[in-house]
């Protein structure tokens, strides 16, 4: 079983849901390690209770970006982690990792990118009066979102949606997309890039 290690900032909803399909033995993964740069986050304590270990730090005790990616990189080694899945974290993965894991990091986020890349996706795509939105699961490069597309969901904005209605849509895709196409990834070791766009 590939052992993975989930990155985190916030709430940790989507790591929630993988903790949960790796339990119902769904998703034949190990989680060996959350990270996670805001020690005080919601994401921490769901690893606390799902008793795995977690690596958090403070980018500010370190000198740079290099300094705290070869802090993460030295936990990462020592819990034998062979893939990283970023799930909400909200921080640019610099050289350090990505030399270390080229094309073992995905990220999912909550738009059709390349529209609405970066922060508040779901406030940019209801400010630009979308008509479709979705989800897009990648993988990372240098930079904001811009990697090779793994696979997108897609659904039509009605026209009386708010922030909450297209929170709560997204994340029901993320919650069953993210654990599914892991699957694929962490057990088949590829997907056909882009193939698998999806339309309801
Ligand atoms: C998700 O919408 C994900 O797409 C984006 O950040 C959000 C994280 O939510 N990258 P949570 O922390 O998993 O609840």
């Amino acid at each position: 079983m590939k052992k993975i290690a989930v990155f985190a900032s916030g709430n940790g909803s989507n790591f929630q849901a993988i903790i949960d399909v790796v339990k119902a033995g769904q998703l034949e993964a190990d989680i060996a390690l959350l990270v996670c740069d805001k020690p005080e986050a919601f994401a921490a304590q769901r690893a606390k209770a799902a008793h795995i270990p977690t690596f958090a730090f403070n980018p500010k005790e370190y000198g740079s970006k290099e300094a705290y990616e070869k802090a993460v990189l030295e936990k990462l080694t020592s819990y034998g982690v062979e893939f990283i899945v970023l799930a909400g974290f909200m921080r640019l993965i610099g050289p350090t990792l990505l030399g270390a894991y080229a094309g073992r990091i995905v990220n999912i986020h909550p738009s059709l990118l390349p529209a609405f890349p970066g922060k508040d996706a779901i406030g940019q795509a209801l400010a630009a009066k979308a008509k479709w939105s979705g989800v897009t699961i990648h993988f990372v490069d240098e930079g904001m979102d811009t990697g090779p597309i793994i696979v997108q969901e897609r659904f039509r904005l009605s026209e009386k949606e708010t922030r909450e209605s297209l929170q709560r849509k997204i994340q029901s895709i993320e919650y069953k997309l993210y654990p599914s196409i892991l699957q694929m990834l962490l057990t088949r070791g590829e997907v056909e890039s882009d193939k698998k766009a999806r339309t309801y």
